[in-house]
């Protein structure tokens, strides 16, 4: 879809980051951009720096009837609804036996039930106005192995399954709606900081904020990957580039690190060569 002036955006995990960064650029592209977070003071911040083209509507994506009221406020106010960023996450890991039932349910929650909540308000209105373009934010962690990390990488694979799904019934059904499935790699963010942070403390930090060394130890390999890839973080700026271009673009899959997606290939094939060649 081209974006352009006088459409509307809905911006789901504005406040901070990535969806902080899709605001933005949008609101520069000259559209209407309604922010939705949960975190309301870096809400009110954000939406508040981009000016009268930001709206900020305090939600919790996890929450449907937070999710309608969303969409009624956009309604009412704009007339219209053209693209819908469903980005807001929350990480969650630990050993996966370690993990309570209740930690996974609310990882759940807003990562794949944010989603959900988006797209069963959102997409009547873009199937009504016959055209539009859902943006749903997944993880190169949901396409690889991710160790410690079990239900962030679970639920972002399940996001990769749900657009595909999403696509292919939109294709049938309203072939003018678009679906992007971002996954991005490590972008600049509290969100990836706060993982980086385990594997060393900042320069300049206190040393407190990583991990204890017994715990360390087990982790080793994984830390090392963690700290491999800070090196690769992308400005939040650069990642809402890659994703409105990909909007653009009408791609269903993108992705801000191409080179790390080797290992999303690498499982592909182990799954594929386990299961044998067709007799
Ligand atoms: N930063 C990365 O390296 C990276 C990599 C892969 C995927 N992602 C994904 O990108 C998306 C954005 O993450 P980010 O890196 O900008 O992190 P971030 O922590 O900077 O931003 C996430 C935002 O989501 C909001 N949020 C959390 N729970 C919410 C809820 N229940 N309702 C509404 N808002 C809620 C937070 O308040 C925050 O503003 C997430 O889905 C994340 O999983 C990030």
């Amino acid at each position: 879809m081209k974006l352009e002036a006088g459409q509307v955006a809905v911006v789901t995990g504005a406040a901070n980051g990535i969806g902080a960064a899709v605001a933005t650029a949008l609101v520069e592209r000259g559209l209407r951009v309604v922010l939705a977070d949960i975190d309301t003071d870096a809400l009110t911040v954000t939406a508040t720096g981009l000016g009268d083209h930001a709206t900020a509507v305090p939600t919790d994506v996890a929450d449907i009837d937070q999710v309608r009221a969303l969409a009624d406020r956009t309604l009412a106010e704009f007339g219209r609804v053209d693209l819908v960023v469903n980005n807001a996450g929350m990480g969650g890991g630990g050993p996966s036996w370690d993990i309570t039932p209740a930690d996974w349910n609310r990882v759940w929650a807003v990562n794949v039930g944010g989603v959900v909540n988006g797209i069963h308000v959102f997409t009547p209105h873009l199937i009504a106005a016959g055209h539009g373009h859902i943006v749903n934010t997944a993880s190169l962690a949901g396409l690889t192995v991710g160790l410690f990390g079990a239900p962030y990488a679970a639920s972002k694979a399940a996001i990769i399954s749900l657009s595909e799904s999403l696509h292919g019934e939109l294709g049938l059904v309203a072939p003018n709606i678009g679906v992007t499935v971002v996954c991005p790699g490590p972008v600049d963010t509290q969100m990836f900081r706060g993982l980086a942070e385990l594997a060393g403390p900042p320069e300049g930090a206190a040393p407190e904020s990583a991990l204890p060394p017994e715990v360390m130890d087990k982790l080793g390999p994984m830390m090392e990957a963690i700290t491999e890839m800070s090196k690769e973080m992308l400005p939040a700026a650069q990642a809402a580039q890659i994703i409105l271009d990909a909007v653009e673009a009408g791609k269903l899959y993108e992705t801000t690190h191409p080179g790390m997606a080797q290992a999303a290939r690498e499982r592909a094939n182990t799954i594929l060569e386990s299961f044998g060649t067709p007799a």
